[in-house]
């Protein structure tokens, strides 16, 4: 008897907590959550939920595999948390900035060219994964990058192998 009293009022719980999550998730995209930088001298630029919604995709389907909740496999130093992006030369933590470097990553300090280091559009012959991704793809992508450390606070934080 109490058993179930126990078993009902652990399932109320889960009910409620997924109320509150899924109120939460839909309370956080805003027009506010969903507008982002667009370059860094202050324009800005807004997603609709359905961009924000294929660059998610994107980003699970492409990214994912080494950003894992924005950070980065094999060199946490570089995450995709605002802090890291900012910092980066040139500053990447705009949609313009991450859309360029989509096209020609470099390493942090700018010096060098990770064409053929990191997933890019411009080497379909080592990335095939990436060339199917239209220009408006890589918006959506970098918008879903830059949206998500204010749905996932865990975003771009330190791992520890
Ligand atoms: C094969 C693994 C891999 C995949 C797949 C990958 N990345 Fe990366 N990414 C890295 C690594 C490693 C770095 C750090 C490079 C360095 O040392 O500067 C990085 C760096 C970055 C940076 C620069 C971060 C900063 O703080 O300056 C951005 C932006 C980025 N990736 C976006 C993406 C996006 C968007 C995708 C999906 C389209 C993607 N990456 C797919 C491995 C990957």
């Amino acid at each position: 008897m109490i058993q179930r009293f126990v078993l009902t009022a652990l399932a109320a719980v889960l009910i409620l907590w997924q109320v509150a999550a899924g109120s939460a998730q839909a309370v956080e995209l805003t027009e506010s959550t969903l507008t982002v930088p667009f370059d860094g001298a202050g324009k800005t630029a807004t997603l609709s939920p359905q961009e924000f919604a294929k660059g998610q995709k994107i980003f699970v389907d492409t990214c994912t595999q080494c950003h894992l909740q924005g950070k980065t496999k094999t060199n946490n130093n570089v995450s995709l948390g605002l802090e890291d992006l900012s910092k980066a030369e040139p500053p990447r933590n705009n949609l313009a900035a991450i859309v360029d470097y989509l096209k020609n990553p470099t390493s942090y300090d700018g010096e060098d060219d990770y064409s053929e280091l990191h997933p890019n559009v411009g080497r379909p012959d080592i990335y095939p994964e990436m060339r199917n991704l239209t220009e408006d793809d890589l918006y959506d992508v970098a918008g879903y990058t830059l949206i998500a450390p204010k749905l996932d606070e865990r975003w771009g934080g330190t791992i520890y192998f």
